[in-house]
């Protein structure tokens, strides 16, 4: 009956979320989709900590106490003189640069949860260590890097850092540094003793209410319904309503709050939903100010601007792995993935820190003109200088202990190169994964899935690879096929493997509780589900109905997982079909907040909410690990997942989930997509023509347009929508969409590049502008246009009816348009013709990319194709780039069999040089032409190549200045010189 209802008329997940709300008899009147989901006021430790504002902190680190562990760590006492309790304080000198900073209990009651296997290993150096007693600080410089120091003053705690003398982060200035210490759980008080002085200090925005319930239910968001008691004594709390009670409790006023028992600290609801909290309180809090900074950015993900905003007054960024239907825009709220890294730029320097929890954190960010010149008056730094800027970060995770690394930069480069030394640069994808993807909800058979990649040759549109959503399943049984619709699926992806393209199935990680489907019998059977906090196995309701959810923190599971993906195991599967790992969150229709309750238990004894943000990561791991295992290691994966954390580039690409199909969100997707490349996923996407509701042809069109230049290209659409294949529309939309297309296949060289260069650096394919122009002012907030490596500078049109838009154009070494090669003079910003065909695209002066202009039906047909050269000269007449080639699909390149090449253009000459010399990939790609734009008129054109010289022929456009050199005909992979006389 219910697979009936969910295949059949209710598929949609609004709808049977509906259902499974109504089975469990939860009323709600709130809007469905922003009810759903916490504010601040509704989550205890985000109020405990953010209404904690001392005059002065009371922690204090005992100046005696310090000591070296060894060179490269140092240790100190510290103490909370409110309430005695000890902690502990470690920083560490790492390479590069980069400072630790850790602070935990001395001798906590139970372990608190810390972070595992997130940051490489990296090297390290030594401190010099000076300590002044007098006024009691300590400066740990650091020995290979002298002009990074961190002081740390003693009374109360406060850690700087500076580089060059300059201080750019403040630890603790503001005092906020809470971190609750484990306890006991207070043995509940006999009802009599509650004062109602306790009650009354309690303030709402309507000030004091009359009843402690109501006190409670406005913070906590009380049931309609009681939640279950599973505690025979009754806490205070559940005794609110009973007015006899409280009368009693206004009789005793001599007793103080009780610091072990606020509200929320043992025990907290959230809508229907009780949290037994069996640790109690354990959150932390902690202030980090960029000093002279205006801008920051980072902690994805949040459908926000690229600068962040303040959240004073308002609510604080989140994040929490949460599946939000319909998602706001312009909002701090938690979306899929969760990357607790900030970055901060002015015109002089460009600085990281990564707050290291996987625990729900929310974040203040204040950079209010009332802030100017607070710290700087702290500096001598600054002395005499008045309105210095800085932007007041406060952090608050739930739990966990306080870890900090901290980069100094001082370069863009240099924060993203220290900040994937710490979590690893981007895996490098099969090539097939950077060319354009066909998904939506669903392709529905294999007649349909024949049916749409003949229209793509047909209407000679290329693509690389078709997806299969859901109802490809028995059932929503995740490496199962649904037989009656996928009947042939081996002989269905061979067909599409022999035109050298791919497919993706959907492996989510929840598991139909279904004792006759093996994944489901086989996890059981070894104890590999998540356990509910009194044991037994977790159900939650997803896609299947009853799920059970894999404990993806066990290394054996993890293993066990990973060993599915062999074709032996995943019957109708190849080494052709490639996963998407979805709701991955964890995604729990009927759990708070749409995901999974917090106490329910992993192997390990830790409870969901330490581990939370981690989930989805584990899960595409080792769906990474099963698919490289596969062809023992020969062949590169190709994972997409949802949620997101700290280090997702090592594995797979991500996505910006379900998004819709309107102008804003095509809009937001370009700070979406830079706020996470600059956390270091360069391989992120935003659906294409949203995965809600059905675009106009317009919409489409200019969304295929600006994904184009996207890391991630896929189009998707929910099952609701209507099919909206290029070839469905009118002529003008399906040629524009059709050119947008071709452009991507034609940059495919550029692109492949950049993801090598971000597979060994670090660096996001797809850049803010200040990343390239990091001292133009202009541009820190600048988020409606974007680079694609250094060269190229896009404006996608993200309104409807736009014919012309203004581009501005940083630096000064001009830009041209790749279509017109018409030049401009910059800085300047131009008005730029933008009829429905026209994507606003400017290659840098100074630059070179390669293109490949034989546009086949796929990218693996254009392996050996020639190339092109696009060579924009600068004002000085000079160009340099790179061009990086190999099979596209191995790990040989770890052997060295490829061929990375420095393109030079300098006093009339062009050379192409080897980067590497062993072990070249053998290729028989030619270069056909070169285009020089912005040169003279040239006599002769000549190429060298092992000696030998030979003239070429060419042509000149005299108006543009642009030279096209025909046929040099050398092998790529050899190097040259190319003469113009
Ligand atoms: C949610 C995903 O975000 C969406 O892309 C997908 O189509 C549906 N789940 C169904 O699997």
């Amino acid at each position: 009956m219910l697979k009936s209802l969910l295949c059949g008329v209710l598929q949609t997940r609004f709808k049977l979320l509906l259902i499974v709300m109504a089975t469990m008899v939860v009323q709600e009147t709130e809007s469905f989709e922003q009810g759903n989901f916490k504010k601040c006021d509704q989550s205890s430790f985000c109020q405990r900590q953010r209404n904690y504002k001392p005059e002065r902190s009371p922690y204090v680190a005992v100046f005696s106490s310090l000591r070296s562990v060894t060179d490269n760590h140092v240790y100190m006492d510290v103490r909370n003189n409110d309430n005695n309790i000890p902690f502990t304080l470690d920083i560490y000198a790492l390479e590069d640069g980069m400072i630790r900073l850790r602070i935990n209990e001395l001798s906590p009651l139970k372990p608190r949860y810390e972070v595992p296997n997130t940051i490489h290993d990296v090297g390290v150096q030594n401190f010099l260590v000076e300590q002044n007693s007098q006024n009691q600080t300590i400066t740990l410089r650091l020995s290979t890097n002298p002009s990074v120091s961190a002081v740390v003053v003693c009374d109360p705690f406060r850690l700087d850092i500076f580089d060059e003398q300059e201080p750019v982060f403040s630890i603790n200035s503001r005092h906020l540094l809470k971190v609750e210490h484990l306890r006991e759980k207070p043995v509940p008080k006999p009802v009599s003793s509650i004062t109602s002085d306790a009650v009354e200090s309690v303030q709402t925005s309507e000030g004091v209410v009359p009843t402690l319930r109501s006190i409670y239910c406005a913070w906590f968001s009380c049931p309609t319904e009681e939640p279950v008691k599973e505690e025979t004594e009754l806490t205070p709390e559940e005794n609110l309503d009973n007015p006899e009670e409280v009368e009693t409790k206004e009789e005793t006023k001599e007793d103080k709050p009780d610091p072990d028992d606020e509200p929320g600290m043992w025990d907290e609801t959230f809508k229907t939903h009780r949290d037994s909290k069996p640790r109690g309180p354990e959150s932390i809090g902690l202030d980090t100010s960029f000093v002279n900074f205006n801008h920051v950015y980072g902690i994805p993900e949040h459908a926000d601007k690229l600068a962040l905003s303040s959240t004073i007054g308002s609510e604080p960024y989140r994040l929490y792995n949460l599946d939000v239907f319909e998602y706001d825009l312009n909002s701090r709220a938690a979306l899929y993935g969760s990357i607790p890294f900030m970055i901060g730029h002015n015109a002089k320097r460009t600085v990281g820190l990564l707050w290291l929890n996987s625990a729900e954190t929310w974040i203040d960010v204040d950079s209010s003109e009332d802030n100017k010149g607070v710290l700087g008056s702290v500096f001598s730094y600054f002395a005499g200088q008045e309105n210095v800027p800085e932007v007041n970060i406060h952090w608050m995770s739930e739990s966990g202990v306080i870890d900090i690394y901290f980069m100094v930069g001082p370069s863009p480069r240099d924060v993203m190169r220290q900040y994937t030394k710490l979590t690893g640069t981007t895996y490098f994808p099969p090539k097939w994964s950077i060319a354009y993807h066909q998904s939506r909800w669903n392709y529905k058979d294999e007649e349909d899935v024949k049916t749409v990649d003949a229209a793509f040759d047909e209407h000679d549109i290329p693509y690389d690879c078709l997806w299969l959503d859901i109802e490809h399943t028995d059932g929503k049984r995740y490496f199962t096929w649904d037989t009656l619709k996928f009947p042939n699926p081996i002989k269905m992806q061979d067909d599409i493997a022999a035109k050298g393209r791919k497919m993706v199935t959907i492996i989510d990680p929840h598991i139909k509780t279904d004792s006759n489907y093996h994944i489901y019998r086989e996890a059981q059977a070894k104890g590999y589900f998540i356990q509910n906090k009194d044991g037994g196995e977790f159900k939650g309701w997803c896609w299947p109905g009853d799920s059970a959810y894999l404990d993806f923190t066990l290394p054996e599971v993890r293993q066990w997982w990973a060993s599915q993906f062999t074709p032996d195991i995943y019957k109708g599967s190849t080494l052709n079909l490639f996963t998407w790992n979805d709701m991955n969150e964890p995604s729990v229709f009927n759990g708070p907040e749409i995901t999974m309750h917090k106490d329910i238990k992993h192997g390990g004894g830790w409870e969901h909410r330490h581990v939370h943000n981690m989930y989805g990561i584990l899960q595409q791991m080792s769906t990474v690990d099963g698919q490289i295992a596969r062809s023992g290691g020969n062949e590169r994966s190709f994972v997409l997942s949802r949620a997101f954390y700290i280090g997702t580039q090592k594995y797979g690409a991500i996505w910006t989930g379900d998004n819709t199909a309107e102008w804003g969100h095509l809009e937001y997707s370009v700070p979406m997509l830079l706020t996470i490349g600059l956390c270091g996923i360069s391989h992120c996407g935003a659906d294409v023509g949203g995965f809600f509701k059905n675009p106009d042809p317009e919409l489409l069109t200019r969304w295929y347009q600006a994904a184009a230049y996207q890391p991630f290209f896929r189009a998707h659409a929910h099952i609701d929508t209507s099919r909206r294949e290029p070839w469905l529309y009118d002529e003008q939309y399906k040629s524009a969409i059709r050119g947008a297309i071709r452009e991507r296949y034609e940059l495919m060289p550029y692109w492949y590049t950049l993801f090598y260069q971000s597979h060994m650096a670090g660096e996001p394919t797809m850049r803010p502008l200040w990343y390239e122009f990091p001292k133009d002012t202009e541009l820190f907030a600048k988020d409606d246009s974007f680079m694609v490596g250094s060269a190229l500078l896009v404006k996608p049109i993200a309104t409807a009816s736009t014919w012309a838009t203004q581009v501005y154009l940083p630096g000064n070494n001009g830009w041209y348009d790749v279509k017109s090669y018409q030049f401009f003079p910059s800085p300047n910003t131009i008005s730029m013709a933008t009829p429905l065909a026209k994507i606003a695209v400017l290659q840098q002066g100074g630059t070179i990319i390669p293109r490949q202009l034989r546009v086949r039906r796929c990218s693996a047909l254009m392996t050996h194709d020639p190339y092109t050269l696009y060579v924009a000269l600068n004002t000085q007449g000079k160009a340099d780039g790179e061009i990086y080639l190999d099979d596209g699909h191995t790990f040989d390149y770890r052997k060295g069999v490829y061929n990375y090449k420095k393109l030079t253009f300098e006093n009339n000459v062009l050379s192409s040089r080897s980067l590497n010399t062993t072990a070249l990939w053998e290729t028989s790609a030619w270069l056909e032409r070169v285009v020089v734009m912005g040169t003279q008129q040239p006599s002769t054109v000549t190429v060298e190549a092992a000696g030998v010289t030979t003239a070429l022929g060419y042509s000149f456009d005299k108006n543009l200045r642009v030279l096209t050199i025909r046929k040099p005909g050398v092998n790529l992979q050899k190097d040259f010189t190319i003469t113009i006389n």
